[in-house]
Parts: C-alpha cells; sequence; structure tokens
C-alpha cells in the first residue's frame, strides 16, 4: 500500500513573536493588509497594538471583524466587499477558530465568486480551488481548534444553519506567528473548552483507523502537553502553561488530517441546533464517546493511559480521568449541563449521523449508538 504525508505550513512560535509581522510583510513586498478578526478580539489591546505597531511602519490596515459566533456565508460576503473596497494585498486572520475560518473562506472567495457553497468539499467542490489566493497568514489567539495550521474552513448557510467544510491545501496559510502572549488574558472558560477541544483532536486523531504512525506520535505528544498544562492555563495561567497550550492545539490540528471521530460527531449538532461553542460541546461528549471507542482497541487505550501517565493503565483509568479533568476544569459532565433536553434527542442524532467527522472513527457508529450516547450523556 503507498500512503501519502502532507505537513503544514511554516510556524514562527514564541513570546512576542507577533512582532516579526511587520518585518515579514515588507520583505514579501506586502503594504495594504486587511486584517480579520472577530468583534471581540477587535477591541482587546494586543489586537490594537499589532494595528499600531504596522502604521508605524508605514502599512495601510483594514480590519474586518464583522463575523457571527458560528460564522455564516453572509459574513464572509461582507468581508469580501470590504476586500473589494479597499484594495488590499494579503489577509492577516487573528484570532480563534472562527475569525480564522472567516479569514480563510474570504481568502477563498476573492478570485471564486460563485456560490461560496459550491467549493463545500463534501460535494466535491475542492476541485473548483485554483492557486489564485491572496498571500495569507494567521495569528492564533485561542489555544484550541489549531486552525491556523488547517486547510479548511467551517461556514454555515444563514438560513438553515447547515454547516459546510470549505477545503483545500490552496488555502493554508504561507506562515503562521503563533505567540502565547496572544493567549495570556483568555477568560478561563474559553481556554477550558478550547483546551477541551485541541484535547479531543489528539485523542482522536490518535484513534482513527487510518495508516498514519506520523501523526499518532504528534498526538501522543500533543496530549503530555495539555496533561501538563490545561489546568494550570485554566486556573492560574503563566507563560509556560499557555505556550504548551498552544503548541498541543497546533499539533492537535496537524494530528487530525489523519481524521477525527464519533466526539466530533456528537458535538457538531449541538452547534448548528444549539449554538454550544465547539469546544464545549466537544468536552462534555468526550468521556462519553472515549467509553465507546474502548472495547477492541484496548491497547490504543493504554498508551494513551501511559501518557496521560495514570496508576490505571486502562480504557476505564483514561476516562475517568476524563471526568475528573471536566469537573477540575467546572465544564459540565452531563449534556442537560448546556441546554440538551430529551425532546432534541432524535434530530441530534440524525445530524450527528449525518456529520462527516465519525467515517474515520476506529470502529463504526450507527444512529442508535449515537442516539444512546447522547443519551447517556443526558
Ligand atoms: N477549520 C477547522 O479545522 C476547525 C476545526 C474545529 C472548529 N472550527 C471552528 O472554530 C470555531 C471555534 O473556534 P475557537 O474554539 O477558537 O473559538 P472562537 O473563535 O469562537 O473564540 C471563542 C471566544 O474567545 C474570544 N477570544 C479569542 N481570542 C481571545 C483572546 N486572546 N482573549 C480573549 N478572548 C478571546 C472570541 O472573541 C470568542 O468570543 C467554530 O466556529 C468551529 O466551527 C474550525
Ligand atoms: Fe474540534
Amino acid at each position: 500500500m503507498i500512503s501519502q504525508f502532507n505537513f503544514p505550513t511554516t510556524i514562527r512560535f514564541g513570546v512576542d513573536v507577533v512582532k516579526e509581522l511587520a518585518g515579514y510583510l515588507q520583505k514579501n513586498g506586502l503594504s495594504k493588509p486587511m486584517i480579520v478578526t472577530d468583534p471581540t478580539v477587535a477591541e482587546l489591546s494586543f489586537l490594537k497594538a499589532i494595528v499600531k505597531d504596522l502604521q508605524r511602519n508605514n502599512i495601510s490596515v483594514e480590519v474586518f471583524s464583522g463575523i457571527h459566533k458560528n460564522p455564516v456565508k453572509s459574513d464572509v460576503y461582507k468581508g469580501t466587499d470590504m476586500w473589494d473596497a479597499t484594495d488590499r494585498d494579503c489577509i492577516i486572520g487573528i484570532g480563534g477558530g472562527a475569525a480564522l475560518d472567516v479569514a480563510r473562506a474570504i481568502l477563498l472567495r476573492i478570485n471564486h465568486r460563485e456560490d461560496l457553497f459550491k467549493y463545500d468539499d463534501l460535494i466535491g467542490g475542492d476541485i473548483y480551488v485554483t492557486n489564485d489566493v491572496p498571500h495569507f497568514i494567521t495569528i492564533p489567539t485561542t489555544a484550541g481548534t489549531g486552525s491556523e495550521v488547517g486547510r479548511s474552513a467551517i461556514i454555515a448557510d444563514d438560513e438553515t444553519h447547515q454547516k459546510k467544510i470549505l477545503f483545500s491545501p490552496k488555502l493554508m496559510a504561507k506562515i503562521v506567528f503563533a505567540d502565547p502572549m496572544l493567549t495570556m488574558e483568555l477568560p478561563a472558560f474559553i481556554t477550558a473548552a478550547t483546551g477541551m477541544d485541541a484535547l479531543t483532536h489528539n485523542m482522536e486523531a490518535f484513534l482513527a483507523k487510518n495508516f498514519h504512525p506520523i501523526c499518532d506520535g504528534i498526538a501522543l505528544e500533543g496530549i503530555a502537553l495539555i496533561k501538563d498544562s490545561i489546568v494550570q492555563a485554566t486556573k492560574s495561567p503563566d507563560i509556560e502553561s499557555r505556550s504548551k497550550m498552544l503548541m498541543a492545539s497546533m499539533m492537535g490540528a496537524i494530528a487530525f488530517q489523519k481524521g477525527l471521530g464519533v466526539v466530533h460527531s456528537l458535538a457538531h449538532p449541538l452547534s448548528a441546533l444549539l449554538d454550544t461553542h465547539h469546544g464545549l460541546a466537544n468536552a462534555v461528549n468526550l468521556p462519553y464517546g472515549m467509553k465507546f471507542n474502548i472495547a477492541g482497541y484496548e491497547d490504543k487505550f493504554r498508551r494513551i493511559a501511559r501518557t496521560l501517565e495514570l496508576k490505571n493503565e486502562s480504557g476505564e483509568g483514561v476516562v475517568s480521568y476524563l471526568f475528573n479533568l471536566n469537573e477540575n476544569l467546572q465544564v459540565p459532565i452531563r449534556l442537560s449541563g448546556i441546554g440538551v433536553k430529551a425532546e432534541h434527542i432524535e434530530t441530534l442524532a440524525d445530524l450527528a449521523f449525518a456529520d462527516f467527522a465519525h467515517p474515520n472513527n476506529p470502529k463504526p457508529v450507527n444512529r442508535e449508538n449515537f442516539k444512546d450516547l447522547y443519551l447517556e450523556a443526558l
């Protein structure tokens, strides 16, 4: 069997690395960036400092921040309107997964003007994506999705709220500036939820059924970094814990090119139906999804348990570690704690079964399994 392995973009990583941005633009002949961010980050002092620093270096900056919490197509169209109206030469995505996804979708739309969802990967739309995309730079400000090193953007339909995936290696950033200082002020709740998303990526990628020993190694080290730092980063953040979480979130996203699994399929419908934050939805479902996966995969769970340095080196040990971790991080351990009601379960099960993530789960998941998992977690 022949396999193919692809690895991501250049990553500049470290405290204050964002100060290299102006020099990088100048070196690449870029002087008119459009920053894409979200309305909260747009008001934070580090964003204003980045804009000031660029302006000091005679770089003209426009900031687009009109995006929804779970981004929709019209956000992307409005951002493209700003690009058209302001004569820009590159895109800098600064923010969490939501802002970076919109930045990547605008990047695509600039020279691909058919309906955005024509490029939906699930209907084979990636074949229409050409190399004609502007220079793209990403700067993460959460440690969760790892979207900064990714090649996809998740954008929902304005009316149906159905999430579509725009995907192409051509949409990868040319360079990532990953500066843990930008994550220092993340509120505890967001740190916990985004950090559990990163843990879910690493665990699901390690278990995913495709052959990818390179990603397996990255995923295990990602799990180790999160074990060392997620509680500290949430409860009393310091540079070391923030740095480890930022690194582990990129490692999770690199590893999940191997595939995700049942937990992400349980989580996606919660965002679609109830607007639940992506990381929070994963956090609550993670212990239940992992419990479902143990039988038949005991050896892999033993490796995860060893990585977590658990006394109980088994799948059950991993599951109880995850429940304890959620409690410690003040994440609800039941779906009822995040607004799910019994009457939602049938619709959730339909959506989860239709989701794109679980075909890579190590064992098959049918609609009844999803229903049972939701009921167990309720
Ligand atoms: N492209 C992918 O591969 C991929 C994978 C998973 C999820 N996603 C998408 O990513 C999104 C979730 O991303 P996320 O978990 O990073 O959350 P997010 O982008 O929604 O950010 C969470 C919150 O944190 C705030 N925030 C961001 N940085 C901050 C900072 N430094 N200080 C203070 N507040 C800050 C934001 O304003 C927002 O309110 C979802 O839309 C999901 O669909 C994409
Ligand atoms: Fe995720």
